[in-house]
């Protein structure tokens, strides 16, 4: 392995077999060929891509799955709305056309949102197929590609179908990163900043002091940052796949971003930037309560506005939006809304005790 090709490895507790799976992280790993045939073997493979990835990356992959396997190729159109069951049926409908076997392997070439249909469709493709991750975002090489959901979208709501199924690999190359919208690499740098706050104050700091590099999005700097998140969720996923304790800490920002994208409609604003306002009214929450010192809120922001991403509500927004918007999320439990909120920087603690007047003084 290549120096610019570090290994994150994820392993989850025995259930009923043992499970554990490498993520590689580098420059060019696309392009060093031999990872993805080791993860392959010679199985047959269901490719998925996009129509915005695909022209981009999808030759890449192709060269490097050589010409002896069954290769089914599925290109989905762009998009959150996308992510629909419909989606998921030309997936699976062009794998059984094709008579691919339960030993295939899907691969998600993508965003999330490739990410998050493929994995399910893998899950339950003649009772559940292997799969791997190739993430093209940030969002998705920081956050959604590891950890095991997968989910497609119901009118009735977002991930509201969907299945724990871990990929058996995930090769992440920085590369794709050039040509990221700077919009989307900025939602991206909201839930990696988010790792920082929860889980690693030095990483926080290191964070603020490596904005300039972010900006010029160094490679070395970004492998770096992209492998300290991925340690952090992995670890966190290794302590609770299934989310009944700690795994809820990944969503700080997040009961207050969706309800600002369920409020102005999904798609407004991306979910990282909706997570980048959620995670300021969370921490100013902390604050009031002593639970954080106050230079962590400033920190925060000024890292946010750097990447222009915001920082306020909208401004049609107001508590009683918040709090109905809240009351819809999947993980209200038991009419509860619960809330991440920080307790010292690097630690977070999950709560259903928090009190309208203090998310009001917050927003
Ligand atoms: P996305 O997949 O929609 O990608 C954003 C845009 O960038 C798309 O237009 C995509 O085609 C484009 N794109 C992707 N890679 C590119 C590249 N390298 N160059 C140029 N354009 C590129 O959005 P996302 O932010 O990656 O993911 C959001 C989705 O992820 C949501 O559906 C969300 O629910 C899901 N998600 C899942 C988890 C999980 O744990 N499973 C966690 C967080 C988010
Ligand atoms: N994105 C939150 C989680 O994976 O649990």
């Amino acid at each position: 392995m290549s120096q610019n090709a570090p290994r994150v490895e994820v392993r989850l507790p025995a259930t009923s077999t043992d499970r554990q799976y490498p993520i590689y992280i580098g420059r060019g790993t696309l392009e060093q060929g031999a990872i993805l045939p080791k993860l392959l073997g010679d199985r047959g493979v269901c490719l998925v891509t996009n129509e915005t990835v695909g022209p981009l990356y999808e030759a890449l992959v192709l060269e490097s799955l050589g010409d002896q396997r069954k290769v089914t190729r599925v290109l989905l159109p762009d998009g959150e709305s996308h992510k629909t069951l419909e989606s998921f049926g030309t997936i699976v409908t062009a794998a059984l056309e094709d008579q691919q076997e339960r030993s295939c392997v899907f691969i998600a070439l993508g965003g999330g949102v490739v990410g998050d249909i493929t994995g399910f469709a893998a899950a339950a493709f003649l009772r559940g197929a292997d799969f791997i991750q190739i993430p093209t975002t940030l969002l998705a090489q920081v956050d959604s590609s590891v950890g095991g959901k997968t989910a497609i979208n119901h009118p009735m709501g977002k991930n509201l179908i969907g299945a724990f199924h871990q990929p058996i690999g995930v090769i992440i190359d920085t590369m794709t990163l050039n040509t990221l919208s700077e919009r989307e690499f900025a939602a991206g740098l909201a839930e990696v900043v988010k790792y920082g706050l929860i889980a690693d104050a030095h990483f926080f700091h290191r964070l603020l002091e490596s904005v300039d590099a972010l900006k010029r999005r160094d490679q070395a700097t970004i492998s770096e940052v992209i492998s300290r998140c991925c340690e952090i969720k992995a670890d966190i996923v290794n302590q609770d796949e299934r989310e009944g304790g700690v795994r809820a800490v990944l969503n700080f920002g997040h009961t207050f971003g969706h309800a600002i994208e369920r409020e102005l409609g999904f798609g407004q604003w991306l979910h990282g930037e909706a997570v980048a306002v959620g995670m300021v009214i969370a921490t100013r929450i902390s604050v009031a309560r002593g639970q954080i010192d106050v230079q962590v809120l400033e920190g925060l922001v000024r890292f946010l506005e750097t990447f222009d991403l915001p920082t306020a509500p909208p401004p049609e927004m107001g508590l009683d939006d918040f709090m109905r918007a809240m009351q819809g999320d999947k993980k209200v439990q038991s009419g509860k809304i619960r809330f991440v909120l920080l307790d010292g920087l690097g630690g977070a603690c999950v709560t259903a005790d928090v009190d309208e007047s203090e998310i009001a003084a917050s927003l």
